[in-house]
């Protein structure tokens, strides 16, 4: 098979390069560039493309060109499909997949590292220490996570796996859902949207993002919420309006945030700054705020993750040029 791998970094390489040793019949190149309709054209003499979520397809002359290049595949190696225009894909019959299970643990974990770092104030005590400053005052004072309602919104694999940790610690688990999975009942309390925002401690996002899901969490929620109640977010930025968001911890309707996604992240994610005022307005604000944690969108990045990632792609084009259905369709 012929594969061309867009946005390809070298973390990823090293596993497509391992495949190309173990798989002699097959060809694999890659990219760094991303997949536009300016680098499409690059597809030429493949069976199928590859990309990540920084691609951008939104227009209709990426998925023209594909087609014309006689390919029908198009393989995600991320969990989250937004990037893709199913009513383009559909039309010229592209076949996407993505690869939903590289790794849930990764996210589930990073998710609980930011709460337990917003929830014992780590954020104080690192500040403290590099200022040589050793003493442990009372604003510092935190609290303890077994005694905590966590609330999670989207149990797919990864809200299950996040649900399944924070169970084990001892917290109360509660979930919302469109569908329910009773393989989940034995650690979490499915309930209805608004029951979750009111009575989570830690409010843990998990869905994907879609016309329902943009803004989901907005001034009404953060009004709903307890004054001190923990907002992550490790799915997409735009789940959450920022400008509410920002409003609701400056009024402490709110007590702090764990962001791994942003709204615009595109804006400040890989990018190194020198200065707080080169960033957009909105986010020096939550950047100086000492109850945000943000991180690069970096809850996915682990080495089980990355090479998962990798293989499972490449597995699930395999099996489609083999004749074989995907393991991880989207749009079939
Ligand atoms: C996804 O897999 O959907 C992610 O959000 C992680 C991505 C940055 C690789």
């Amino acid at each position: 098979m012929k594969v061309l791998m867009y946005g390809m970094t070298p973390d990823q390489k090293i596993y497509v390069d391992k495949w190309n040793k173990d798989h002699a019949a097959d060809d694999i190149q890659t990219t760094d560039e991303q997949l536009t309709a300016q680098t499409v054209d690059k597809a030429k003499n493949f069976d199928a493309v590859s990309v990540m979520q920084t691609s951008n397809i939104e227009d209709e002359e990426v998925y023209r060109k594909l087609a014309s290049l006689g390919i029908k595949h198009l393989a995600l190696r991320t969990v989250g499909y937004n990037i893709i225009n199913f009513d383009y894909a559909n039309k010229y019959h592209l076949l996407i997949t993505n690869v939903p299970a590289y790794s849930p643990r990764a996210i589930a974990e990073n998710g609980l590292t930011a709460a337990m770092f917003l929830l014992r104030k780590w954020g104080g005590y690192f500040k403290q220490e590099k200022d040589l400053n050793f003493t442990r005052p009372e604003s510092l004072m935190s609290d303890e996570i077994y005694n905590k309602t966590v609330g999670i919104i989207g149990l797919g694999r990864i809200g299950s796996a996040t649900a399944e940790i924070y169970h084990a610690l001892g917290a109360k688990v509660i979930g919302y859902d469109i569908v329910k999975n009773v393989a989940n009942e034995a650690f979490v309390t499915y309930t209805d949207f608004d029951t979750v925002i009111k009575n989570a401690d830690i409010l843990s996002l998990h869905t994907p993002l879609d016309q329902s899901t943009q803004g989901m969490i907005g001034t009404k929620q953060f009004k709903e919420m307890k004054n001190d109640a923990l907002l992550i977010n490790q799915a997409r930025g735009p789940l959450v309006d920022t400008a509410a968001l920002i409003a609701a911890l400056k009024k402490h309707e709110i007590a702090g945030a764990g962001l791994d996604v942003l709204a615009d992240e595109n804006q400040i994610f890989m990018k190194k700054f020198d200065n707080i005022k080169q960033l957009p307005e909105d986010y020096q604000e939550l950047a100086k705020m000492p109850n945000v944690v943000i991180t690069p969108h970096s809850a996915y990045y682990t080495k089980t993750a990355v090479q998962n990632m990798a293989e499972q792609s490449l597995t699930d084009i395999k099996r489609v040029l083999n004749g074989q259905k995907p393991i991880f369709p989207v749009n079939l």
